[in-house]
Formats: C-alpha cells, sequence, structure tokens
C-alpha cells in the first residue's frame, strides 16, 4: 500500500491516516486510490467494528492536489475536459463506497479542512473536531463547485441556507464558528479532548450490535436522494471545467496571486 494513505489495526478500530505532510495532504488521485484500498482492507480485516480516519497532527487535509489540473492536459491530451466527467465518477466512486460500508465510520479532524477533506469527512457517519480547524468547500473560488459528493452532502447535513452560504461563498470557517450547523457531532478543545471523544465513541459503538449499526446506517442514509445530487454534481462540473476562470484560478494558485474572474 503506498504511504499516502497508513492504516493500523488497533483492537476493534481500524485507523486510516492521510500521510502527505509536504504538502498539506493535498489528496491526488494516488492518495484516492490508496484511501479506497483502505477501506477494503478494512472491511475484510477479522474483528473491526469502527473505521476512524484522521490526518496528521494539526492537519486533516488541504483538499485537492490543485496542481494535478496542470497535467490533465499532458495526460488526457487538448480535449482534456471531455475526460473530467470520468474522473469525477472515479472520486465519487470512492467517498460512495465509504458511505456505504456497513461499519461506523468516525473522522476525527484538526488544522484544516478544505475542499475536498470536507467532502471526505462528510461521507463518514460521525465527525469530531477541533475548534480552531479551518473548515470550507472553497471550490467556487477556483471557478468550480464541489463535485464529489459535497454539494449534495452538505445540503442533506446542514440545509440549504446554510450549504448555499458555504459553498457560494467558497469562505472557511471555524469549526467553533459552525458548532450549531449540525455539520459536527462534536468540538472540542483540544487533542486531549479529542482522543477522549473519540475512545468514547468508539466504546459506545462497540456496546452496539455490528448488523443493527450496518443497517441502521443503510436505511438513514437511504432517505436522501444521494445518486442524484451526484449526478448533478458531475453534470454543472463537466460545464465549469471548460471555462475560463477555472483556467484562470488554477494559473493563480500557481503563482500565489488573486484570480480575475469574468464570468465565462
Ligand atoms: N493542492 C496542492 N498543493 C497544496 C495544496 C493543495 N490543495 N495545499 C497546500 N499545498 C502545497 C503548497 O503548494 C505548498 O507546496 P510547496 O511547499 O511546494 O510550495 C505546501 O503544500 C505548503 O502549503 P502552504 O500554502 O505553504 O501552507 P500554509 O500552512 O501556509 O497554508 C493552507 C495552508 C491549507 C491554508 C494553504 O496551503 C491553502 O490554502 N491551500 C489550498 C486550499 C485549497 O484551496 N484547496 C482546494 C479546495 S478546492
Amino acid at each position: 500500500m503506498s504511504d499516502l494513505i497508513l492504516t493500523a489495526h488497533k483492537e476493534s478500530v481500524w485507523e486510516i491516516t492521510l500521510n502527505r505532510p509536504d504538502k498539506r495532504n493535498a489528496i491526488n488521485l494516488d492518495m484516492m486510490t490508496a484511501f479506497d484500498d483502505a477501506i477494503t482492507a478494512a472491511m475484510r480485516a477479522e474483528g473491526v467494528r469502527v473505521i476512524v480516519i484522521k490526518g496528521l497532527p494539526g492537519l486533516f487535509s488541504a483538499g485537492i492536489d490543485v496542481t494535478a489540473f496542470l497535467t490533465m492536459p499532458d495526460k488526457y491530451g487538448p480535449q482534456w475536459q471531455r475526460f473530467m466527467r470520468r474522473v469525477t465518477d472515479d472520486f465519487q466512486g470512492v467517498l460512495t463506497r465509504l458511505e456505504r460500508i456497513e461499519l461506523p465510520t468516525i473522522a476525527v479532524i484538526e488544522g484544516y479542512c478544505l475542499g475536498l477533506a470536507l467532502e471526505l469527512v462528510m461521507a463518514c457517519d460521525m465527525r469530531l473536531v477541533l475548534a480552531d480547524t479551518k473548515v470550507g468547500l472553497p471550490e467556487t473560488r477556483l471557478g468550480i463547485i464541489p463535485d464529489v459528493g459535497g454539494t449534495t452532502r452538505l445540503t442533506r447535513i446542514v440545509g440549504v441556507g446554510r450549504a448555499k452560504e458555504m459553498i457560494m461563498t467558497g469562505a472557511h470557517y471555524t469549526a467553533e464558528s459552525v458548532a450549531d450547523w449540525g455539520l459536527f457531532n462534536y468540538v472540542v478543545a483540544d487533542q486531549a479532548a479529542l482522543q477522549a471523544k473519540t475512545d468514547w465513541l468508539v466504546n459506545e459503538l462497540n456496546q452496539a450490535a455490528p448488523l443493527a449499526i450496518g443497517m441502521a446506517k443503510r436505511v438513514i442514509d437511504g432517505l436522501g436522494d444521494i445518486d442524484r445530487g451526484l449526478q448533478l454534481e458531475g453534470w454543472a462540473q463537466s460545464q465549469l471545467f471548460r471555462s475560463e476562470d477555472f483556467g484562470e484560478a488554477v494559473q493563480s494558485f500557481m503563482t500565489k496571486q488573486k484570480p480575475n474572474f469574468k464570468g465565462k
């Protein structure tokens, strides 16, 4: 398995750690593939009752690897935008598999949790977070939308008004400032409290029957029309990848300049 993702089996817990510290845990396709493998491995391992997903101390993840967009013309040729729908499908597929695994999943979040990273934790069942963590979906500041389930799942979790605010502004928030949105199960003050809350939740989950947990999860998730949302995200994004503003935003990320959006 790639060292971009670390796994550890600790009693009933399968721990998955994002591990790309030099790039703030920015998520590229290799990391996503390794993450998918880690989920499959958890399903196959004997005695696993809970999956815990975390980043490094002080850092969950800065979201999608923006530099990967620059490699698309080399990889797919001048008509690279035509292939982006398939790339979106591949990324969505990983988080859909995460969401549908019958084991309970807990995301333990600190530092930064932006864009694709927030989309990933929203595909988990429960989220624990440090109060000063910066969270947000900055995709619209790149000329695109959250298309890996973020638009659909955020709306389902926090409601239309708050989802529109977070997605349409692309702003960063502290977890503490959105503590009453229902995005996080617990917002805690320090790492000791984060660990204690994780241990408590694992212990409580271990008291419940695994088959019942899996069924409860499927029923609760079955109440929302996730698949239709994912299709809409993929459709909208395939238009936006062709826009001049998206190209401008990626160039601006590389040069650390403010993008000049023209609405085309
Ligand atoms: N994609 C690719 N590389 C990223 C990245 C991302 N999303 N986020 C950080 N990196 C890289 C930086 O380019 C830098 O690489 P370098 O050392 O080769 O120059 C390295 O990680 C360190 O990042 P830096 O910005 O110097 O760290 P910081 O601690 O000052 O800031 C963040 C942290 C998270 C605030 C900042 O990195 C950031 O805003 N990242 C982009 C977040 C984003 O827009 N994500 C995409 C959402 S759609």
